[in-house]
């Protein structure tokens, strides 16, 4: 029951599971290894500023820190980097595909409520998630592998199954801001 502009439903979710996701995660690997990125959409961790790149950076420091992995340790960064291409080791990944309507941020919002209320769905069954648009990097690979058509774009995927409370990506608990730094009040 996601809301959408005008009650378009712009998705199409692909879950994945079993053979099929050896099969994806081999072909994302290979092609993040040969450099072959094919993104959708584009991203630039320079845009970040003020305080947003003072979240991200905290992000970045506590998820490589989890897995013990000091700054300027490429190859312990990579492998850590390289989890979200083994999704997380979870044994479903649900994709889901959008269609592309005009600069896309009014989709882009749809989709987001689509996947934040897959995500509740998740928690409500005793199950969890992770989104990743790290495999948005890929869209060209996963939609190959999947054979969905090229005017279907994707922009993150969502790693899913029963969490893992020893995994070190669940070691840690980030938080948010006060509402007091996040919300204005106006009467
Ligand atoms: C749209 C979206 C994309 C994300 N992409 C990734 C990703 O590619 N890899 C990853 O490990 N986490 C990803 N995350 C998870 C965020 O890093 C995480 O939600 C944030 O750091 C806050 O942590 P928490 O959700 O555990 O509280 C993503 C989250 C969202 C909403």
């Amino acid at each position: 029951m996601a809301p959408s502009n005008c009650n378009t439903q712009p998705w199409e979710t692909h879950v994945v599971s079993g053979d099929k996701l050896k099969i994806l995660s081999e072909a994302i690997l290979k092609a993040n290894e040969a450099g072959n990125i094919s993104p959708d959409f584009s991203f630039d961790l320079d845009h970040y500023y003020g305080r947003f790149k003072e979240r991200q950076f905290h992000q970045g420091k506590t998820f490589y820190g989890a897995f013990g992995v000091e700054r300027g340790d490429k190859e312990g960064r990579n492998e850590a980097a390289n989890l979200n291409y083994k999704f997380f080791n979870a044994p479903h990944i649900a994709i889901p595909f959008m269609p592309s309507f005009g600069d896309n941020v009014r989709v882009g919002g749809d989709i987001g409520m689509y996947g934040q209320n897959f995500l509740l769905s998740l928690t409500a069954h005793g199950l969890s998630g992770i989104p990743q648009t790290a495999l948005g990097f890929f869209a060209d690979t996963i939609r190959e592998i999947l054979n969905v058509p090229d005017e279907l774009k994707m922009l993150f995927g969502i790693s899913f199954g029963y969490a893992d409370p020893h995994a070190p990506g669940n070691s840690f608990k980030l938080g948010r801001d006060p509402l007091s730094r996040t919300v204005v009040y106006h009467q």
